[in-house]
């Protein structure tokens, strides 16, 4: 079966990418690499012994994409990755994160319906929660108003998703990932920030290698159970799997509705500083840190109940945190 994935070069997206191939899958990719490069792509041939078709296109260009759907006829599947992320940019940046996040997801609905695309898989985010007091998430657990621009255009996203599906007669699965850290197992495959990097993960990295003097701990007067925010830290391969469930999982009809959402995270919630307790033990390496200010738009806590992703695609998550703080620690020192 071929693959239409967007976004390919990014974190997620070439993770992603890997999991396809192994399970049989032709991908091709489209990516405009504005905020990531072709590195990636280099990386998942030499690993698979497989050529990727790779498309440098923005999808605000929709006849450069139609083309692509022109060009393929048999695209059995899409997963759409590609979308801004930064949540401290875009509350800097709204209408270019408006633009570039909504106008192209427009574009590939557009072109998913024009030619029968029959199953659609988006990357939304535990964003659209916003700062709920229902823990851990279940999929019904109300949607609260998003803090960014960038939470708020993947609510507009699944908003988008949901209305279409009352009309269409293609399929449409939303994953809303928690947080994905951790890199492929080979090292050679992992994230890369755009600019300085604003997530806990590679800031710990960074820190830990010297390129960052410092790791600010950002509040520890929360109610939490050591006064840090509590997050669900979930192995990027463990969530790039999810996605080949996902396709699999519409593409053997199992779908109850055309759109469904799931939850993808562990299912445990770990705080800042058992995180950096969590790295000193598994990579023996004493990290630099202190207490400051909380940061704003931070959610407390929030971590996922992850039963109905269990039950209805079979996932669970095969890594542990340590797992994670290895793979990243391997990948970081590589580059
Ligand atoms: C945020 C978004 C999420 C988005 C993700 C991608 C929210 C609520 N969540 O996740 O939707 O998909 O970014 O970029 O907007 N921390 C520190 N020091 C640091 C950095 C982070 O203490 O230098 C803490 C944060 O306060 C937070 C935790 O580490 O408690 C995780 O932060 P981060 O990695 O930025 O992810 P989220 O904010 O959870």
């Amino acid at each position: 079966m071929k693959i239409l994935v967007t976004g390919g070069c990014g974190y997620i997206g070439a993770h992603t990418i890997i999991d396809l191939i192994e399970n049989g899958y032709e991908v091709i990719n489209i990516d405009n690499n504005s905020r990531s490069n072709k590195q990636h792509i280099k990386a998942i041939e030499q690993l698979s012994g497989k050529k990727i078709t790779d498309y440098t296109i923005d999808l605000c260009d929709k006849p450069a994409v139609e083309e692509v759907f022109k060009t393929h006829e048999d695209i059995a599947g899409i997963i759409h990755f590609a979308a801004y992320k930064a949540v401290g940019e875009s509350v800097n940046e709204p209408l270019s994160y408006y633009r570039n996040n909504l106008i192209s997801q427009i574009n590939l609905l557009e072109l998913v319906e024009q030619f029968k695309i029959k199953n659609f898989v988006f990357s939304s985010s535990c964003s659209v929660y916003g700062n709920t007091n229902e823990l851990p998430v279940t999929e019904h657990t109300p949607r609260r108003d998003a803090e960014s621009p960038y939470g708020n255009s993947k609510r507009i996203g699944e908003d988008m998703i949901e209305d279409l599906a009352k009309i269409s007669e293609n399929n449409f699965i939303a994953l809303r990932y928690f947080n994905p850290i951790g890199a492929h197992p080979s090292g050679v495959i992992g994230e890369i920030a755009y600019g300085a990097p604003q997530n806990l993960q590679p800031i710990i990295m960074e820190t830990a290698i010297g390129k960052r003097e410092i790791l600010h701990v950002f509040g520890d007067n929360y109610q939490t159970r050591d006064g840090s925010c509590i997050r669900d830290y979930v192995h990027v391969m463990d969530v790039a799997h999810a996605h080949t469930l996902a396709l699999e999982y519409l593409a053997n009809n199992k779908n109850e509705e055309n759109y469904e959402i799931f939850n993808i995270g562990s299912g445990n919630g770990v705080s800042v500083l058992e995180m950096i307790d969590a790295f000193e033990k598994t990579t023996n390496q004493k990290l630099n840190y202190k207490i400051v200010e909380r940061r704003p738009g931070d959610v407390e806590a929030i971590y996922a109940d992850n039963t109905k992703t269990s039950k209805k695609l079979n996932w669970s998550p095969k890594y542990n945190l340590e797992d994670m703080m290895i793979s990243a620690w391997e990948w970081n020192k590589k580059q």
